[in-house]
């Protein structure tokens, strides 16, 4: 199933084949496994799942819930540790398209630090995830506050060459205003949404199923706040933004585009549609594109997103 209209998109100074990736923390533990999402999946870039400085194990089972509205995840940022892992961007760059490095710390030293790992181990951008909701010290506890995020994303500016995006939770009063704060200390693309931070509970037993009680909330139910997040922060920001939450067919990217996104993430949509649903995501785009004689660059921003 190839797609008809040109899909071909750019995030700043990288170029993708479509504007479809895959979100970070979703089968990105290796480069094999991003390798195939390029080349079986149709993906235009990958993201890997985020990795800190020392490994980590995570937190412990149950991690992952199939709810009626989305899946419920707490899995605590399990990775092998930059070390281990930089072998696994050369892999990945094999698919041919972009590999961004995801990467999370609790510094902005330690940050840069990562991103010139990053870097040195070859991937075309870093992907900082300020937003993970459920990991005490990281995610969220560092993205939410502008001061915070400028700092880092100062620090990582000053360390890399390549480009740096930004991940935003959407678990903040004001997210245009992170962005801003991103942007103003030199940010190359905002990344938005990352989960919601949600729980479950057993009636049977009067227990949270979840080992660590809390997680994040991804898929369907995370689209309608994933596609307001976006649309409040390319109104506020000339940077590109990059919308994920809730997308597995066409015309869920559609709506992030409409709403000022130029290119999308797909992370539960994976489990939802199968490791091609970005050639089914594409192909339904094109679609919608060529019933109307229109091109991807005229949607981007037609809900009022972007100026
Ligand atoms: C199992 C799982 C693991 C995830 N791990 C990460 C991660 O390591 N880093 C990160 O920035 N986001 C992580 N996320 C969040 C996703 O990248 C994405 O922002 C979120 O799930 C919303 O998109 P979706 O509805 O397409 O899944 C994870 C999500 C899931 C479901």
């Amino acid at each position: 199933m190839f797609p008809m209209a040109d899909l071909r998109t750019r995030v700043g100074k990288l170029e993708m084949e479509n504007p479809t990736m895959l979100a970070s923390g979703i089968l990105g533990q290796t480069g094999e496994f991003l390798f195939r999402m390029v080349r079986e999946g149709g993906a235009g870039a990958v993201v890997t799942k985020s990795i800190g400085l020392e490994p980590r194990e995570g937190h412990g089972s149950p991690c992952l819930l199939e709810l009626e509205c989305g899946l419920l995840n707490a899995m605590g940022l399990p990775n092998p540790g930059i070390e281990s892992f930089g072998g696994e961007i050369g892999i990945a760059l094999k698919g041919g398209a972009p590999v961004i490095g995801s990467i999370f710390a609790d510094t902005a030293e330690n940050f840069a630090l990562l991103a010139k790992k990053m870097e040195a181990a070859g991937a075309s951008a870093v992907e900082l995830n300020l937003s993970c909701p459920h990991a005490t010290r990281y995610g969220l506890d560092v993205g939410s506050d502008p001061e915070k995020v400028a700092e880092i994303v100062r620090a990582v500016k000053s360390a890399v060459e390549i480009p740096v995006w930004a991940k935003l939770s959407p678990m903040v009063p004001d997210i245009a205003g992170i962005a801003l704060a991103a942007e103003e200390a030199g940010c190359d693309a905002v990344v938005a949404i990352n989960t919601l931070k949600a729980m479950k509970v057993e009636v049977k037993v009067g227990k949270p199923v979840l080992r660590n009680r809390v997680g994040g909330l991804s898929g369907p139910a995370a689209k309608p706040v994933g596609v307001r997040a976006v649309y409040e922060i390319a109104n506020r920001v000339k940077i590109p933004v990059i919308g994920v939450g809730g997308i597995s067919t066409g015309e869920d990217a559609l709506e992030y585009m409409m709403a000022g996104a130029s290119a999308v993430q797909i992370g539960s949509g994976v489990h939802y549609r199968g490791t091609d649903v970005f050639s089914k995501v594409c192909a339904e785009v094109s679609a919608f594109l060529d019933a109307r004689g229109w091109e991807l660059s005229d949607v981007v921003g037609m809900a009022g997103g972007k100026a």
